[in-house]
Protein backbone atom coordinates (compact mmCIF):
# COMPACT_ATOMS: atom_id res chain seq x y z
CA UNK A 1 0.00 0.00 0.00
CA UNK A 2 1.07 3.47 -0.65
CA UNK A 3 2.02 5.23 2.73
CA UNK A 4 1.87 9.17 2.30
CA UNK A 5 3.66 10.55 5.37
CA UNK A 6 4.82 13.28 6.83
CA UNK A 7 5.39 16.17 4.08
CA UNK A 8 8.87 17.26 4.05
CA UNK A 9 10.00 20.73 2.04
CA UNK A 10 12.83 19.73 -0.04
CA UNK A 11 14.49 21.32 -2.75
CA UNK A 12 13.32 21.85 -6.21
CA UNK A 13 15.42 19.80 -8.58
CA UNK A 14 17.77 21.80 -10.45
CA UNK A 15 18.25 21.67 -14.23
CA UNK A 16 18.55 18.47 -15.34
CA UNK A 17 21.36 17.10 -18.29
CA UNK A 18 21.01 13.99 -20.72
CA UNK A 19 20.57 10.75 -19.05
CA UNK A 20 23.38 8.20 -19.76
CA UNK A 21 21.86 4.97 -18.23
CA UNK A 22 21.63 2.19 -20.42
CA UNK A 23 18.16 1.39 -21.71
CA UNK A 24 18.30 -2.40 -21.10
CA UNK A 25 15.15 -4.32 -22.08
CA UNK A 26 15.26 -6.99 -24.92
CA UNK A 27 11.92 -7.76 -27.03
CA UNK A 28 9.62 -10.03 -25.69
CA UNK A 29 7.31 -10.16 -28.72
CA UNK A 30 8.53 -9.64 -32.12
CA UNK A 31 6.41 -6.49 -33.26
CA UNK A 32 8.38 -5.09 -35.98
CA UNK A 33 5.59 -5.52 -38.54
CA UNK A 34 2.93 -3.85 -36.77
CA UNK A 35 2.32 0.08 -37.97
CA UNK A 36 2.98 1.31 -34.40
CA UNK A 37 4.53 -1.36 -32.23
CA UNK A 38 5.70 1.45 -29.51
CA UNK A 39 4.09 4.47 -28.92
CA UNK A 40 3.75 7.03 -31.84
CA UNK A 41 5.93 10.16 -31.58
CA UNK A 42 5.99 13.15 -33.53
CA UNK A 43 4.94 17.22 -33.27
CA UNK A 44 1.29 18.76 -33.82
CA UNK A 45 1.00 22.56 -33.97
CA UNK A 46 -2.44 22.32 -32.24
CA UNK A 47 -1.48 23.49 -28.74
CA UNK A 48 0.61 25.91 -29.64
CA UNK A 49 -0.53 27.75 -32.94
CA UNK A 50 -4.65 26.70 -33.01
CA UNK A 51 -5.33 26.89 -36.58
CA UNK A 52 -2.83 30.28 -36.75
CA UNK A 53 0.12 28.64 -39.05
CA UNK A 54 1.03 27.07 -42.18
CA UNK A 55 3.77 25.59 -44.34
CA UNK A 56 6.08 27.67 -42.89
CA UNK A 57 5.90 27.00 -39.52
CA UNK A 58 5.53 23.11 -39.74
CA UNK A 59 8.32 23.00 -41.97
CA UNK A 60 10.54 25.28 -39.34
CA UNK A 61 10.19 22.52 -36.84
CA UNK A 62 10.60 19.43 -38.82
CA UNK A 63 14.24 21.08 -39.57
CA UNK A 64 14.52 21.43 -35.55
CA UNK A 65 13.26 18.19 -35.17
CA UNK A 66 15.97 16.67 -36.99
CA UNK A 67 18.65 19.75 -36.05
CA UNK A 68 18.10 19.16 -32.50
CA UNK A 69 18.59 15.11 -32.89
CA UNK A 70 14.69 14.82 -31.67
CA UNK A 71 13.86 13.00 -34.82
CA UNK A 72 16.61 10.50 -34.41
CA UNK A 73 15.55 10.12 -30.99
CA UNK A 74 12.11 8.91 -32.22
CA UNK A 75 10.18 12.52 -32.98
CA UNK A 76 9.21 11.57 -36.72
CA UNK A 77 5.49 12.39 -37.15
CA UNK A 78 5.18 15.90 -38.30
CA UNK A 79 1.29 16.52 -38.03
CA UNK A 80 -0.92 18.62 -40.01
CA UNK A 81 -4.08 19.94 -37.79
CA UNK A 82 -7.16 21.28 -38.35
CA UNK A 83 -6.85 24.26 -40.94
CA UNK A 84 -5.24 22.81 -43.53
CA UNK A 85 -8.37 22.35 -46.34
CA UNK A 86 -9.55 25.79 -48.17
CA UNK A 87 -12.82 23.65 -49.60
CA UNK A 88 -14.04 20.01 -50.96
CA UNK A 89 -15.41 21.53 -54.60
CA UNK A 90 -17.12 18.64 -57.05
CA UNK A 91 -16.05 16.07 -54.42
CA UNK A 92 -12.91 16.73 -53.33
CA UNK A 93 -10.54 19.13 -51.00
CA UNK A 94 -8.69 21.84 -52.41
CA UNK A 95 -5.72 22.63 -49.72
CA UNK A 96 -5.44 26.34 -47.97
CA UNK A 97 -2.41 27.59 -50.69
CA UNK A 98 -2.25 31.10 -49.40
CA UNK A 99 -0.51 28.91 -45.92
CA UNK A 100 0.46 25.98 -48.14
CA UNK A 101 1.93 27.37 -50.95
CA UNK A 102 3.73 24.35 -52.41
CA UNK A 103 0.47 23.08 -53.08
CA UNK A 104 -0.90 25.55 -55.83
CA UNK A 105 -0.26 23.47 -59.09
CA UNK A 106 0.03 25.34 -62.41
CA UNK A 107 -3.89 23.96 -63.21
CA UNK A 108 -5.28 25.07 -60.26
CA UNK A 109 -5.41 22.28 -58.59
CA UNK A 110 -4.11 22.05 -55.23
CA UNK A 111 -1.34 19.13 -54.31
CA UNK A 112 0.23 18.32 -50.50
CA UNK A 113 2.46 15.66 -52.18
CA UNK A 114 5.16 18.27 -52.36
CA UNK A 115 4.71 19.15 -48.77
CA UNK A 116 4.49 15.29 -47.61
CA UNK A 117 8.25 14.57 -50.39
CA UNK A 118 9.62 16.96 -48.47
CA UNK A 119 9.12 15.47 -44.77
CA UNK A 120 10.11 12.38 -46.73
CA UNK A 121 12.95 13.37 -47.77
CA UNK A 122 14.33 14.82 -44.14
CA UNK A 123 13.24 11.12 -43.13
CA UNK A 124 10.46 12.00 -41.14
CA UNK A 125 6.55 11.29 -41.44
CA UNK A 126 3.69 13.02 -42.40
CA UNK A 127 0.31 13.92 -40.94
CA UNK A 128 -2.98 15.05 -41.77
CA UNK A 129 -6.38 15.72 -40.21
CA UNK A 130 -9.82 15.03 -40.87
CA UNK A 131 -13.74 14.61 -38.88
CA UNK A 132 -15.36 11.85 -39.51
CA UNK A 133 -18.73 14.12 -39.62
CA UNK A 134 -19.23 16.62 -42.25
CA UNK A 135 -17.64 19.34 -40.36
CA UNK A 136 -15.14 20.19 -37.78
CA UNK A 137 -14.02 21.34 -34.79
CA UNK A 138 -12.84 24.94 -34.87
CA UNK A 139 -16.02 25.66 -37.64
CA UNK A 140 -18.50 24.88 -34.60
CA UNK A 141 -16.18 26.37 -31.94
CA UNK A 142 -14.23 28.86 -33.18
CA UNK A 143 -15.67 30.80 -35.77
CA UNK A 144 -13.39 33.82 -35.70
CA UNK A 145 -10.42 31.80 -35.95
CA UNK A 146 -8.29 32.08 -38.89
CA UNK A 147 -8.30 29.49 -41.99
CA UNK A 148 -12.07 28.53 -41.64
CA UNK A 149 -13.19 26.44 -44.69
CA UNK A 150 -14.40 28.89 -47.29
CA UNK A 151 -17.33 29.13 -49.53
CA UNK A 152 -20.82 27.55 -49.69
CA UNK A 153 -22.58 25.28 -47.24
CA UNK A 154 -22.01 22.29 -49.43
CA UNK A 155 -18.54 23.64 -49.99
CA UNK A 156 -17.52 24.15 -46.37
CA UNK A 157 -18.30 20.24 -45.55
CA UNK A 158 -14.19 19.44 -45.22
CA UNK A 159 -15.20 16.20 -42.96
CA UNK A 160 -15.12 13.57 -44.82
CA UNK A 161 -18.38 11.89 -44.35
CA UNK A 162 -19.74 10.59 -47.25
CA UNK A 163 -16.15 10.36 -48.70
CA UNK A 164 -14.21 7.70 -47.15
CA UNK A 165 -13.32 6.39 -50.30
CA UNK A 166 -12.00 9.26 -52.35
CA UNK A 167 -10.56 10.82 -49.55
CA UNK A 168 -8.82 8.14 -48.38
CA UNK A 169 -7.10 7.69 -51.96
CA UNK A 170 -6.22 11.34 -52.12
CA UNK A 171 -4.80 11.43 -48.49
CA UNK A 172 -2.91 8.28 -48.79
CA UNK A 173 -2.35 7.27 -52.69
CA UNK A 174 -2.24 10.11 -54.21
CA UNK A 175 -0.08 12.83 -51.47
CA UNK A 176 1.10 9.60 -49.85
CA UNK A 177 0.79 10.71 -46.09
CA UNK A 178 1.78 8.14 -43.01
CA UNK A 179 -0.73 9.29 -40.59
CA UNK A 180 -4.16 10.89 -40.15
CA UNK A 181 -5.93 12.28 -36.78
CA UNK A 182 -9.62 11.42 -37.07
CA UNK A 183 -11.65 14.24 -34.98
CA UNK A 184 -15.17 13.50 -34.50
CA UNK A 185 -17.29 17.36 -33.92
CA UNK A 186 -18.99 16.49 -36.98
CA UNK A 187 -21.02 14.23 -35.62
CA UNK A 188 -21.34 15.37 -31.94
CA UNK A 189 -21.58 19.32 -32.58
CA UNK A 190 -24.15 20.16 -35.49
CA UNK A 191 -27.52 19.02 -33.80
CA UNK A 192 -30.37 20.69 -35.80
CA UNK A 193 -30.94 22.61 -32.43
CA UNK A 194 -27.43 24.41 -33.02
CA UNK A 195 -27.53 28.16 -33.39
CA UNK A 196 -26.06 28.20 -36.36
CA UNK A 197 -27.27 24.92 -38.45
CA UNK A 198 -30.76 27.03 -37.69
CA UNK A 199 -29.48 29.80 -39.17
CA UNK A 200 -28.55 27.61 -42.45
CA UNK A 201 -24.60 28.28 -41.91
CA UNK A 202 -24.36 24.54 -41.73
CA UNK A 203 -26.05 21.11 -42.90
CA UNK A 204 -27.55 19.76 -39.63
CA UNK A 205 -26.02 15.91 -38.94
CA UNK A 206 -28.16 14.40 -35.74
CA UNK A 207 -25.07 13.61 -33.28
CA UNK A 208 -24.17 10.16 -33.07
CA UNK A 209 -22.07 11.30 -30.04
CA UNK A 210 -24.25 13.36 -27.18
CA UNK A 211 -21.26 15.01 -25.15
CA UNK A 212 -20.95 13.21 -21.71
CA UNK A 213 -24.68 10.82 -22.27
CA UNK A 214 -23.03 7.58 -23.44
CA UNK A 215 -26.75 6.23 -23.28
CA UNK A 216 -27.85 8.90 -26.18
CA UNK A 217 -25.41 8.29 -28.27
CA UNK A 218 -25.36 5.97 -30.91
CA UNK A 219 -21.75 4.10 -30.30
CA UNK A 220 -22.61 1.55 -33.25
CA UNK A 221 -23.05 4.04 -35.92
CA UNK A 222 -20.13 5.68 -34.37
CA UNK A 223 -18.20 2.65 -34.71
CA UNK A 224 -19.24 1.87 -38.66
CA UNK A 225 -18.27 5.04 -39.39
CA UNK A 226 -14.61 4.24 -37.67
CA UNK A 227 -14.33 0.98 -39.19
CA UNK A 228 -15.42 1.80 -42.64
CA UNK A 229 -12.96 4.63 -42.57
CA UNK A 230 -10.00 2.49 -41.70
CA UNK A 231 -11.05 0.30 -44.30
CA UNK A 232 -10.96 2.44 -46.91
CA UNK A 233 -7.64 3.94 -45.66
CA UNK A 234 -6.35 -0.23 -45.74
CA UNK A 235 -7.15 -0.46 -49.72
CA UNK A 236 -6.04 3.36 -50.35
CA UNK A 237 -2.30 2.00 -49.45
CA UNK A 238 -1.86 -1.41 -50.10
CA UNK A 239 1.59 -2.50 -48.51
CA UNK A 240 1.81 0.62 -46.51
CA UNK A 241 0.04 0.64 -42.62
CA UNK A 242 -1.02 4.44 -42.04
CA UNK A 243 -1.79 5.20 -38.64
CA UNK A 244 -5.05 6.63 -37.23
CA UNK A 245 -5.47 8.37 -34.47
CA UNK A 246 -9.11 8.21 -33.64
CA UNK A 247 -10.17 11.86 -32.16
CA UNK A 248 -13.78 11.03 -30.18
CA UNK A 249 -12.48 12.03 -26.69
CA UNK A 250 -13.52 8.87 -25.26
CA UNK A 251 -17.11 9.68 -26.09
CA UNK A 252 -20.29 7.29 -26.70
CA UNK A 253 -18.24 4.51 -24.86
CA UNK A 254 -15.03 4.60 -27.37
CA UNK A 255 -12.75 3.86 -25.30
CA UNK A 256 -14.29 0.07 -25.03
CA UNK A 257 -13.70 -0.28 -28.65
CA UNK A 258 -11.62 2.70 -30.90
CA UNK A 259 -8.29 1.12 -30.85
CA UNK A 260 -9.89 -1.92 -33.19
CA UNK A 261 -9.82 0.71 -35.64
CA UNK A 262 -7.57 2.81 -35.18
CA UNK A 263 -3.96 2.53 -33.38
CA UNK A 264 -4.50 5.32 -30.74
CA UNK A 265 -7.42 6.62 -29.46
CA UNK A 266 -8.32 9.67 -27.13
CA UNK A 267 -9.48 8.80 -24.17
CA UNK A 268 -10.40 12.66 -22.87
CA UNK A 269 -10.99 15.75 -23.75
CA UNK A 270 -8.28 18.09 -24.87
CA UNK A 271 -5.42 18.64 -22.75
CA UNK A 272 -4.57 22.51 -22.16
CA UNK A 273 -1.34 24.21 -20.48
CA UNK A 274 -2.41 23.26 -16.91
CA UNK A 275 -1.56 20.89 -14.24
CA UNK A 276 -5.38 20.27 -13.66
CA UNK A 277 -6.12 19.42 -17.29
CA UNK A 278 -3.13 17.05 -17.74
CA UNK A 279 -4.24 15.17 -14.11
CA UNK A 280 -7.48 14.58 -15.76
CA UNK A 281 -6.06 13.51 -18.78
CA UNK A 282 -3.67 11.18 -17.17
CA UNK A 283 -6.54 10.02 -15.27
CA UNK A 284 -8.41 9.09 -18.30
CA UNK A 285 -5.88 6.60 -19.77
CA UNK A 286 -4.74 5.46 -16.58
CA UNK A 287 -7.04 3.38 -15.57
CA UNK A 288 -7.49 1.56 -18.99
CA UNK A 289 -3.38 -0.83 -18.99
CA UNK A 290 -6.00 -3.82 -19.94
CA UNK A 291 -6.57 -2.18 -23.09
CA UNK A 292 -3.89 -0.67 -24.20
CA UNK A 293 -0.84 -2.43 -25.89
CA UNK A 294 1.48 -2.69 -29.07
CA UNK A 295 -0.73 -1.36 -32.40
CA UNK A 296 -3.54 0.29 -30.06
CA UNK A 297 -2.61 2.83 -27.45
CA UNK A 298 -4.63 5.16 -25.09
CA UNK A 299 -4.17 8.73 -25.85
CA UNK A 300 -4.15 11.28 -23.23
CA UNK A 301 -3.93 14.10 -25.87
CA UNK A 302 -0.76 15.70 -27.04
CA UNK A 303 2.15 17.15 -24.56
CA UNK A 304 1.91 20.45 -23.24
CA UNK A 305 5.59 19.77 -21.99
CA UNK A 306 6.82 23.73 -22.65
CA UNK A 307 4.20 25.64 -22.71
CA UNK A 308 2.18 27.22 -19.88
CA UNK A 309 2.45 25.60 -16.27
CA UNK A 310 4.71 23.08 -18.46
CA UNK A 311 7.20 25.70 -19.31
CA UNK A 312 10.99 26.82 -18.57
CA UNK A 313 9.72 28.01 -15.81
CA UNK A 314 8.22 24.76 -14.35
CA UNK A 315 10.78 22.40 -14.63
CA UNK A 316 9.39 19.95 -11.91
CA UNK A 317 5.79 20.05 -13.80
CA UNK A 318 6.97 19.75 -16.94
CA UNK A 319 9.17 16.52 -16.39
CA UNK A 320 6.43 15.07 -14.18
CA UNK A 321 4.08 15.34 -16.90
CA UNK A 322 6.35 13.55 -19.24
CA UNK A 323 7.09 10.99 -16.78
CA UNK A 324 3.46 10.17 -16.72
CA UNK A 325 2.88 10.27 -20.78
CA UNK A 326 6.00 7.82 -20.76
CA UNK A 327 5.07 5.84 -17.68
CA UNK A 328 1.55 5.42 -19.82
CA UNK A 329 2.91 4.23 -23.01
CA UNK A 330 0.91 7.05 -24.08
CA UNK A 331 2.21 8.67 -27.90
CA UNK A 332 4.22 11.50 -26.92
CA UNK A 333 3.15 13.90 -29.72
CA UNK A 334 5.07 17.18 -28.82
CA UNK A 335 2.98 20.06 -28.66
CA UNK A 336 5.95 23.52 -28.58
CA UNK A 337 7.22 25.55 -30.30
CA UNK A 338 10.73 24.21 -30.69
CA UNK A 339 11.93 27.43 -31.88
CA UNK A 340 11.37 28.74 -28.37
CA UNK A 341 13.41 25.46 -26.72
CA UNK A 342 14.84 26.02 -23.61
CA UNK A 343 18.27 23.73 -22.65
CA UNK A 344 15.55 23.11 -19.86
CA UNK A 345 12.82 21.81 -22.08
CA UNK A 346 14.94 20.40 -24.00
CA UNK A 347 16.35 17.89 -21.85
CA UNK A 348 13.18 17.20 -20.77
CA UNK A 349 11.86 15.99 -24.36
CA UNK A 350 15.17 14.37 -25.17
CA UNK A 351 15.78 12.20 -21.88
CA UNK A 352 16.82 8.94 -23.41
CA UNK A 353 16.05 6.99 -20.63
CA UNK A 354 12.27 8.41 -20.25
CA UNK A 355 11.62 7.62 -23.72
CA UNK A 356 13.15 4.06 -23.83
CA UNK A 357 10.40 3.59 -20.77
CA UNK A 358 7.39 4.94 -23.16
CA UNK A 359 8.52 3.03 -25.73
CA UNK A 360 9.80 -0.64 -24.49
CA UNK A 361 9.26 -3.13 -26.95
CA UNK A 362 6.65 -5.14 -24.24
CA UNK A 363 4.23 -2.32 -25.12
CA UNK A 364 2.38 -2.42 -21.65
CA UNK A 365 1.10 0.58 -19.96
CA UNK A 366 1.64 1.39 -16.83
CA UNK A 367 -0.49 0.14 -14.06
CA UNK A 368 -2.07 1.66 -10.88
CA UNK A 369 -0.85 0.78 -8.06
CA UNK A 370 -2.48 2.90 -5.57
CA UNK A 371 -4.21 6.30 -5.04
CA UNK A 372 -3.89 8.00 -1.66
CA UNK A 373 -4.56 11.53 -1.32
CA UNK A 374 -2.22 13.36 -3.58
CA UNK A 375 0.02 10.48 -3.68
CA UNK A 376 -0.22 8.07 -6.21
CA UNK A 377 2.06 4.99 -7.71
CA UNK A 378 1.94 3.36 -11.22
CA UNK A 379 4.70 0.70 -12.70
CA UNK A 380 5.27 -0.46 -15.84
CA UNK A 381 6.21 -3.65 -16.85
CA UNK A 382 9.02 -3.21 -18.98
CA UNK A 383 10.56 -6.16 -21.53
CA UNK A 384 13.24 -7.55 -19.23
CA UNK A 385 11.04 -9.69 -16.28
CA UNK A 386 11.76 -7.88 -13.03
CA UNK A 387 12.43 -4.84 -14.66
CA UNK A 388 10.06 -1.82 -13.58
CA UNK A 389 9.53 1.57 -14.24
CA UNK A 390 7.72 2.84 -11.42
CA UNK A 391 6.11 6.38 -10.50
CA UNK A 392 6.09 7.91 -7.82
CA UNK A 393 3.66 11.26 -7.97
CA UNK A 394 2.55 13.70 -5.71
CA UNK A 395 -0.58 15.69 -7.87
CA UNK A 396 -0.86 18.39 -5.38
CA UNK A 397 1.08 21.22 -4.19
CA UNK A 398 2.00 20.55 -1.16
CA UNK A 399 5.52 18.45 -0.40
CA UNK A 400 4.36 15.04 0.20
CA UNK A 401 6.91 11.64 1.06
CA UNK A 402 5.72 9.15 -0.58
CA UNK A 403 6.44 5.04 -0.59
CA UNK A 404 5.56 1.65 -2.09
CA UNK A 405 6.13 -2.37 -1.04
CA UNK A 406 8.55 -3.51 -3.88
CA UNK A 407 6.24 -6.74 -3.29
CA UNK A 408 2.98 -4.40 -4.39
CA UNK A 409 4.80 -4.23 -7.70
CA UNK A 410 5.84 -7.65 -7.89
CA UNK A 411 8.98 -8.05 -6.87
CA UNK A 412 10.98 -10.10 -4.08
CA UNK A 413 11.41 -8.12 -1.10
CA UNK A 414 14.60 -10.62 -0.40
CA UNK A 415 16.27 -10.94 -3.52
CA UNK A 416 18.58 -7.48 -4.19
CA UNK A 417 17.27 -4.64 -6.00
CA UNK A 418 18.58 -1.56 -7.84
CA UNK A 419 16.70 1.46 -7.80
CA UNK A 420 17.82 4.12 -9.85
CA UNK A 421 16.29 7.75 -10.74
CA UNK A 422 15.45 7.70 -15.09
CA UNK A 423 15.61 11.56 -15.40
CA UNK A 424 19.46 11.63 -13.44
CA UNK A 425 20.45 8.27 -12.99
CA UNK A 426 20.90 8.76 -8.89
CA UNK A 427 20.53 5.33 -7.08
CA UNK A 428 17.55 5.56 -4.57
CA UNK A 429 17.87 2.14 -1.61
CA UNK A 430 14.84 0.65 -0.40
CA UNK A 431 14.43 -0.04 3.11
CA UNK A 432 12.49 -2.08 4.83
CA UNK A 433 11.12 -3.50 1.20
CA UNK A 434 9.71 -0.39 0.34
CA UNK A 435 10.94 2.67 -2.02
CA UNK A 436 10.24 5.94 -0.81
CA UNK A 437 10.91 9.23 -1.72
CA UNK A 438 9.85 12.66 -0.77
CA UNK A 439 8.49 14.53 -3.10
CA UNK A 440 8.22 18.56 -3.46
CA UNK A 441 4.95 19.87 -5.00
CA UNK A 442 3.85 18.33 -8.22
CA UNK A 443 6.64 16.69 -8.33
CA UNK A 444 7.06 12.78 -10.08
CA UNK A 445 10.03 10.53 -8.83
CA UNK A 446 10.26 8.33 -12.24
CA UNK A 447 12.30 5.15 -11.62
CA UNK A 448 14.18 2.30 -12.83
CA UNK A 449 13.69 -0.85 -10.48
CA UNK A 450 15.81 -3.91 -11.73
CA UNK A 451 14.66 -7.14 -9.12
CA UNK A 452 13.95 -10.45 -9.16
CA UNK A 453 10.24 -11.37 -9.72
CA UNK A 454 8.19 -12.35 -6.16
CA UNK A 455 7.33 -15.68 -7.42
CA UNK A 456 9.95 -16.42 -10.38
CA UNK A 457 8.45 -17.89 -13.47
CA UNK A 458 4.62 -16.64 -11.93
CA UNK A 459 2.92 -13.67 -14.22
CA UNK A 460 0.15 -11.75 -12.91
CA UNK A 461 -1.74 -9.19 -14.67
CA UNK A 462 -0.08 -5.92 -13.86
CA UNK A 463 3.18 -8.28 -15.60
CA UNK A 464 1.14 -8.50 -18.63
CA UNK A 465 -1.34 -6.09 -19.71
CA UNK A 466 -0.54 -6.14 -23.40
CA UNK A 467 -1.54 -9.38 -23.26
CA UNK A 468 -4.69 -8.61 -22.52
CA UNK A 469 -7.95 -7.32 -24.33
CA UNK A 470 -11.19 -6.33 -22.86
CA UNK A 471 -14.60 -6.56 -24.86
CA UNK A 472 -17.85 -5.85 -24.28
CA UNK A 473 -20.41 -8.54 -23.74
CA UNK A 474 -23.65 -6.93 -23.46
CA UNK A 475 -23.20 -4.81 -20.94
CA UNK A 476 -25.23 -1.99 -20.73
CA UNK A 477 -23.31 1.22 -20.01
CA UNK A 478 -24.70 3.41 -17.19
CA UNK A 479 -24.82 7.17 -18.36
CA UNK A 480 -21.79 8.72 -16.07
CA UNK A 481 -20.09 11.85 -16.69
CA UNK A 482 -15.98 12.29 -16.18
CA UNK A 483 -16.20 12.96 -12.41
CA UNK A 484 -17.81 9.79 -12.14
CA UNK A 485 -15.31 7.54 -14.38
CA UNK A 486 -16.32 4.10 -15.17
CA UNK A 487 -13.99 1.44 -16.62
CA UNK A 488 -15.28 -1.98 -17.91
CA UNK A 489 -12.25 -4.32 -16.93
CA UNK A 490 -9.20 -2.78 -14.53
CA UNK A 491 -6.15 -4.34 -12.68
CA UNK A 492 -6.89 -3.80 -9.17
CA UNK A 493 -9.52 -1.75 -8.61
CA UNK A 494 -13.44 -2.42 -9.52
CA UNK A 495 -15.08 -0.53 -12.11
CA UNK A 496 -16.29 2.56 -10.38
CA UNK A 497 -12.00 3.02 -9.29
CA UNK A 498 -12.33 1.56 -5.49
CA UNK A 499 -9.61 -0.32 -4.84
CA UNK A 500 -10.02 -4.53 -4.74
CA UNK A 501 -10.45 -5.89 -1.64
CA UNK A 502 -9.64 -9.72 -1.21
CA UNK A 503 -9.58 -11.13 2.52
CA UNK A 504 -9.14 -7.11 4.00
CA UNK A 505 -5.80 -6.47 1.51
CA UNK A 506 -5.59 -4.79 -1.82
CA UNK A 507 -5.63 -6.86 -4.45
CA UNK A 508 -2.75 -6.08 -6.86
CA UNK A 509 -3.12 -9.30 -8.79
CA UNK A 510 -6.98 -9.24 -9.72
CA UNK A 511 -8.97 -7.82 -12.30
CA UNK A 512 -12.09 -6.09 -11.12
CA UNK A 513 -14.71 -5.76 -14.00
CA UNK A 514 -18.35 -5.30 -14.55
CA UNK A 515 -20.82 -8.42 -15.14
CA UNK A 516 -21.51 -8.29 -19.23
CA UNK A 517 -17.47 -8.32 -19.90
CA UNK A 518 -14.88 -10.70 -22.02
CA UNK A 519 -11.29 -10.42 -21.11
CA UNK A 520 -9.19 -12.25 -23.50
CA UNK A 521 -5.61 -13.11 -22.47
CA UNK A 522 -3.12 -13.90 -25.11
CA UNK A 523 -0.57 -17.33 -23.56
CA UNK A 524 0.78 -17.63 -27.06
CA UNK A 525 1.24 -21.43 -26.19
CA UNK A 526 3.80 -19.73 -22.84
CA UNK A 527 2.01 -20.74 -20.07
CA UNK A 528 1.42 -23.96 -17.63
CA UNK A 529 -1.67 -23.04 -15.27
CA UNK A 530 -4.13 -20.36 -14.24
CA UNK A 531 -5.00 -19.67 -10.89
CA UNK A 532 -8.20 -17.24 -9.98
CA UNK A 533 -10.59 -16.93 -7.51
CA UNK A 534 -14.03 -15.45 -9.52
CA UNK A 535 -16.00 -13.78 -6.74
CA UNK A 536 -18.99 -11.33 -7.14
CA UNK A 537 -18.36 -7.68 -5.80
CA UNK A 538 -22.11 -7.33 -3.75
CA UNK A 539 -24.57 -9.51 -2.25
CA UNK A 540 -25.61 -11.42 -6.04
CA UNK A 541 -24.81 -14.16 -7.51
CA UNK A 542 -23.42 -14.48 -10.79
CA UNK A 543 -22.41 -17.14 -14.02
CA UNK A 544 -19.03 -17.08 -15.18
CA UNK A 545 -17.33 -19.04 -18.44
CA UNK A 546 -13.83 -19.51 -18.76
CA UNK A 547 -12.76 -20.62 -22.47
CA UNK A 548 -9.74 -22.15 -23.90
CA UNK A 549 -9.24 -21.33 -27.55
CA UNK A 550 -12.77 -21.69 -27.59
CA UNK A 551 -13.83 -24.43 -25.09
CA UNK A 552 -15.11 -24.56 -22.10
CA UNK A 553 -12.35 -25.07 -19.27
CA UNK A 554 -14.12 -23.84 -16.49
CA UNK A 555 -18.34 -22.81 -15.38
CA UNK A 556 -19.96 -21.92 -12.17
CA UNK A 557 -21.99 -19.26 -10.28
CA UNK A 558 -19.66 -17.11 -8.11
CA UNK A 559 -20.98 -15.56 -4.88
CA UNK A 560 -18.92 -13.29 -2.82
CA UNK A 561 -17.23 -16.35 -1.07
CA UNK A 562 -14.18 -18.25 -2.31
CA UNK A 563 -14.05 -20.32 -5.27
CA UNK A 564 -10.28 -21.11 -6.23
CA UNK A 565 -9.79 -22.36 -10.01
CA UNK A 566 -6.58 -23.61 -11.16
CA UNK A 567 -6.90 -24.58 -14.67
CA UNK A 568 -4.60 -26.20 -17.13
CA UNK A 569 -3.90 -23.69 -19.62
CA UNK A 570 -0.90 -25.45 -21.35
CA UNK A 571 -0.45 -25.10 -25.35
CA UNK A 572 -3.66 -22.77 -24.89
CA UNK A 573 -3.34 -19.59 -27.21
CA UNK A 574 -5.62 -17.77 -25.36
CA UNK A 575 -8.00 -17.71 -22.36
CA UNK A 576 -10.85 -15.76 -22.33
CA UNK A 577 -13.06 -15.07 -18.66
CA UNK A 578 -16.44 -13.66 -19.52
CA UNK A 579 -18.69 -12.87 -16.80
CA UNK A 580 -21.84 -12.49 -18.92
CA UNK A 581 -24.45 -9.54 -18.36
CA UNK A 582 -26.27 -9.97 -14.79
CA UNK A 583 -29.62 -9.42 -15.25
CA UNK A 584 -31.31 -5.81 -14.91
CA UNK A 585 -28.41 -4.34 -12.97
CA UNK A 586 -24.80 -4.06 -12.93
CA UNK A 587 -22.89 -7.18 -10.74
CA UNK A 588 -19.42 -6.07 -10.69
CA UNK A 589 -17.40 -9.05 -10.42
CA UNK A 590 -13.79 -10.06 -9.86
CA UNK A 591 -11.36 -12.19 -11.09
CA UNK A 592 -9.51 -11.99 -7.97
CA UNK A 593 -5.40 -13.29 -7.44
CA UNK A 594 -5.10 -14.41 -11.44
CA UNK A 595 -1.88 -15.87 -11.76
CA UNK A 596 -0.49 -17.69 -15.10
CA UNK A 597 2.71 -20.38 -13.83
CA UNK A 598 5.21 -21.02 -16.89
C1 LIG B 1 -10.58 19.08 -31.39
C2 LIG B 1 -9.45 18.09 -31.06
C3 LIG B 1 -8.15 18.85 -30.89
C4 LIG B 1 -7.84 19.66 -32.16
C5 LIG B 1 -8.99 20.59 -32.47
C6 LIG B 1 -8.80 21.31 -33.79
O1 LIG B 1 -10.84 19.92 -30.32
O2 LIG B 1 -9.77 17.36 -29.91
O3 LIG B 1 -7.09 17.96 -30.59
O4 LIG B 1 -7.60 18.79 -33.23
O5 LIG B 1 -10.22 19.88 -32.53
O6 LIG B 1 -9.86 22.16 -34.10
Amino acid sequence: MLKPGSAARIAAIGLIGLATMAAAPVAERPSATLAAATPPMGWNPYNVFDLDYGEEEVMAQADLLVKLGLADLGYRYVNVDDGWWLRRDRGTIEVRTNIYPSARRPDGSTSMRPFVDRLHAMGLKAGIYTDIGLNSCSQRWRPNTPNLPEGTVAQREIGTYGHHAADAALLFATWGFDFIKVDACGVADYGPDVEAVRRGRFRAFPPLIVRERPAMSDAGELARQYADFAAAVRRAAPGRQPLISICAWGQADINDWGLRYGQMSRTSFDIDATWKTMLFNFDSAASRALFAGPNRWNDPDMLEVGNGEFDHDHLVAARAHMSLWAILAAPLILGNDLRRLTPGIRDIIANRTVIAINQDPAGNQGVVIARDGDGEVVAKALATPGHKAVALINRGRKPLDLSVALADIGLSPDAPVTVRDAWDGHVVRPADGRIGVALAPQETALLLVEGRSLEPGVSTPADLPARFEVADEGYKAPDRTPARQWVLAQIGFRPYGEPLMLDGRHDHAGLGVAAGSRIRIHLDGRYSRMTLDPRTLGSRSGRFTIRGDGKVLAQGTASATSQPLSLNVSKLHEVELVAPPAAGDTVAFAWHALRLRR
